[in-house]
């Protein structure tokens, strides 16, 4: 079978789709084309490619050509789809929900196409959950942005000229970013207080060495393991919460998402006018609307000398262990979808079945059960 690896189309995504270690494993039993500087943002060079088997491509046209798999990380131009061949096979974190006309188009190309964001979060597919390992790298790299706009230490410092304390941070939401973040703020030095709705999270905040803030709207967590969206009363106490904390921190990282609403407004206007001059928020929500009231997604906002970041793909800023990362997770999928000879879609496999979103034509997004072969063969039986 033949992989195509193109450079991303959008003009500020930084990653690749796969790199030179998981291309080294394929080229075993398949050919990989890869469009000449595919790689070269995150890191990866033509001869890093060719050196573990791969055919460097001129353009994408040859990369395209007869090619049974497109591997990517975000939404492919239009021109690429048009190029591939009825049945091959498209994967990557395409965000299906948000792109219907993506998926239509590629539906219409009777491609097959797996949206990597959908894969169900269970423990046999963490392996190659996306999500989590971009998230995990936003976690890390929020701390680091707040490090760096702050005109503060975060360690204690004790030196000739004095002892320095320690930076304090807040984390909200302790999910995959923000118990990245904790940790990563602790092993900078800084005092360090996480909330969440999870009570869940307690002990795993804990066990980083960092406080929990408690609050008494009690659990929030569904059966899925996310969170629920609060009533509103509850919204306003733990507002109010927060506020009290925030204004006694240097850096407030905000990482609360609910699936598939808007992001949770955590802290208000009135919140942020309560912080201290010279203190950073960094919001890793911007994309989904933002934690913070003040938030602009790809800005910087200055609120009395409190500067709130609304930092857009954060991954795509550290794009050679994002890639890397994503590159491991693509893999992981293979493993479900591509044989030594082809292609083999078993949609009896949650994992399977609950990321495709086009195949035979179709979009099944809102429809994957028709994919399973007790469906099929119903259908046949009627006709
Ligand atoms: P996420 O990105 O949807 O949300 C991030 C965090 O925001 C979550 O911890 C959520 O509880 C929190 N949050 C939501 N509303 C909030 C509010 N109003 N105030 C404060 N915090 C709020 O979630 P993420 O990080 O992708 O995963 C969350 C959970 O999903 C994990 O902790 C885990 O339980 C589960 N999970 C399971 C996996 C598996 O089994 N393969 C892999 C990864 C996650």
């Amino acid at each position: 079978m033949k992989f195509a690896l193109l450079k991303e189309a959008a003009d500020d995504e930084s990653r690749v789709a796969l790199v030179p270690e998981t291309v080294g494993r394929l080229s075993r039993n398949h050919i990989i084309s890869v469009q000449t500087g595919a790689g070269v943002a995150a890191g990866f060079t033509d001869e890093a490619y060719a050196g573990v088997g791969a055919e460097v491509a001129a353009d994408v046209a040859s990369a395209l050509n007869d090619a049974d798999v497109l591997p990517l990380v975000g939404a492919p131009h239009q021109d690429a789809i048009s190029a591939l061949e009825p049945g091959a096979v498209v994967v990557g974190m395409l965000q299906a929900r948000a792109n219907p006309d993506l998926l239509d188009s590629l539906a219409k190309q009777g491609v097959t196409t797996f949206s990597m964001e959908l894969i169900p979060r269970i423990a046999r597919a963490q392996r190659a959950d996306v999500l989590s390992s971009q998230a995990s790298l936003a976690g890390y790299k929020a701390v680091l942005m707040a490090a760096d706009t702050m005109g503060k230490f975060l360690p204690m410092m004790m030196t000739a000229a004095g002892t320095i304390p320690p930076a304090r941070v807040l984390i909200l939401g302790a999910g995959v970013a923000g118990l990245q973040a904790i940790a990563t703020a602790r092993r900078l030095g800084a005092v360090v207080e996480a909330f969440d709705v999870r009570s869940v999270v307690k002990e795993q905040v804990e066990s980083l060495g960092a406080k929990f803030v408690e609050s008494d709207s009690g659990d929030a967590q569904e059966a899925g393991g996310y969170a629920r969206e609060l009533t509103e009363e509850d919204q306003e106490r733990q507002r109010q919460l927060i506020a009290e904390h925030a204004a006694t921190s240097d850096a407030v990282i905000t990482t609360a998402q609910i699936p598939n609403r808007p992001a949770p407004l955590l802290l208000t206007e009135a919140a942020v006018e309560g912080m201290r001059p010279g203190s950073v928020i960094v919001d890793l929500a911007a994309e989904s609307g933002g934690n913070c009231a003040l938030t602009r997604a790809g800005e910087t906002v200055n609120r009395n000398g409190v500067l709130i970041l609304g930092p857009r793909n954060v991954p795509s800023s550290m794009p050679y262990h994002a890639s890397q990362m994503f590159s491991r997770n693509l893999a992981a999928l293979f493993e479900l979808i591509v044989g030594d000879d082809g292609i083999t879609l078993d949609f009896s496999d949650e994992v399977v079945r609950k990321s495709c979103v086009t195949h035979g034509g179709r979009v099944v997004l809102d429809d994957q059960d028709s994919l399973l072969p007790e469906a099929k063969s119903e259908g046949t039986a009627n006709g």
